[in-house]
């Protein structure tokens, strides 16, 4: 069984890599700043500064859920640890629902905090996982808060996936008896109007969006097998803009994040735009890592923040707050969308 499982995240990796197209258009392209040739600003006047929770973030981007759970996601995680260490940003691990039915693979997670011991680091589980099996995956990283993420076209896909869906009441029992933050998130497919209500009302704060336009779980976990072929499902979901949108009357009374098809700090910038308090990067890091190693990553990640201040800069922003209120643009499809879905 540990087997079978370990293998799955490895496979996963491989096959995200796989289907990984660092051109690949999405979402985010339907959205223009307005150009501002006199921004009046200097480079230094420029705060990326932002917060979830109580957590001060110096740079508003995380590592997202990904690794753990197999000694090649093990190293990965140690690898990943160590550059967010070095930027001082927030590392999310994969799912460690793995490490709790075998604990001999805790330490592919636990190397996170070996790794990154004053850092901020979010455990992971799913929606069905117990109020005991939460408080067990936070003490295990000395996580600062838990992410719970919601799968369902994934489970569907798989055949050994969940076949019951009735997740709001321990979503709901897991955020009251947590001591720390509980950030539900998404793996790929995004968010609608009717979940942040759903959510809101079960006393969740925090949520992560994890739209469409990148990894897409649909496409992996169908290429693991080939019987059952679900491939037709591709692209299910709303993208991460298309998610942002549908935020925004829920964005006074909740902290919204975005991941899903980040690929540059342009994508960062406009996913803080439409309202997310910080960015979420899955994919596109791994990518980086296995194409260049940790050390070039780190160097190009360190540089993003140099890019992120620049294109701020141009827009005449200086911060999160100011950023917001900057002209934007949509292209006729997400125009149609917003007209539909009356947003
Ligand atoms: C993931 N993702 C994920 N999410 C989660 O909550 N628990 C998990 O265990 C995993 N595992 C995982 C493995 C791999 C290899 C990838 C690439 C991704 C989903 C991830 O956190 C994110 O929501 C999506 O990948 C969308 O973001 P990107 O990849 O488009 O930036």
């Amino acid at each position: 069984m540990t087997n079978s499982q370990s293998h799955r995240k490895d496979e996963h990796v491989f096959l995200a890599e796989k289907f990984y197209q660092s051109e690949r258009a999405n979402d985010f392209d339907q959205l223009r700043f307005i150009h501002q040739s006199l921004p009046e600003i200097a480079f230094d006047e420029v705060s990326l500064t932002t917060k979830i929770a109580n957590f001060t973030l110096p740079l508003p981007f995380y590592i997202n859920a990904m690794t753990g759970g197999s000694p090649r996601t093990g190293e990965l995680n140690r690898q990943l640890a160590q550059i967010a260490a070095t930027l001082g940003v927030p590392i999310a691990t994969g799912s460690q629902s793995v490490a709790l039915r075998h604990p001999e693979l805790m330490a592919t997670f636990q190397i996170l905090r070996e790794t990154n011991p004053t850092g901020l680091i979010f455990a992971n589980l799913g929606a069905t996982a117990s109020v005991d099996a939460a408080k067990q995956a936070v003490t295990m990283l000395q996580a600062d808060a838990l992410q719970i993420h919601l799968n369902t076209p994934q489970e569907v896909v798989m055949p050994e996936g969940d076949r019951d869906f009735h997740w709001l009441k321990q979503i709901q029992a897991i955020v009251a008896a947590l001591d720390v933050p509980v950030i539900i998130k998404e793996v790929g497919f995004g968010m609608a109007q009717k979940t942040f209500k759903q959510l809101l009302e079960v006393g969740v704060q925090y949520i992560d969006v994890a739209g469409a336009g990148g990894t897409d779980f649909i496409a992996i976990e169908n290429e693991r097998r080939k019987a059952r072929n679900m491939a037709y499902l591709r692209g299910w979901g709303q993208s991460t803009v298309e998610s942002l949108l549908e935020s925004q009357f829920y964005q006074s009374k909740l902290t919204i994040l975005a991941s899903g098809g980040v690929r540059n700090p342009l994508d960062i910038i406009k996913a803080l735009r439409l309202g997310a308090q910080a960015v979420g990067l899955s994919g596109t890091i791994l990518h980086l890592l296995q194409k260049n190693g940790p050390k070039t990553t780190t160097e190009i990640l360190l540089d993003w923040k140099e890019q992120l201040t620049a294109i701020m800069a141009m827009l005449g922003a200086h911060d999160l707050t100011d950023l917001r209120q900057k002209p934007i643009i949509y292209g006729t499809k997400l125009q149609s969308y917003i007209v539909q879905r009356q947003l």
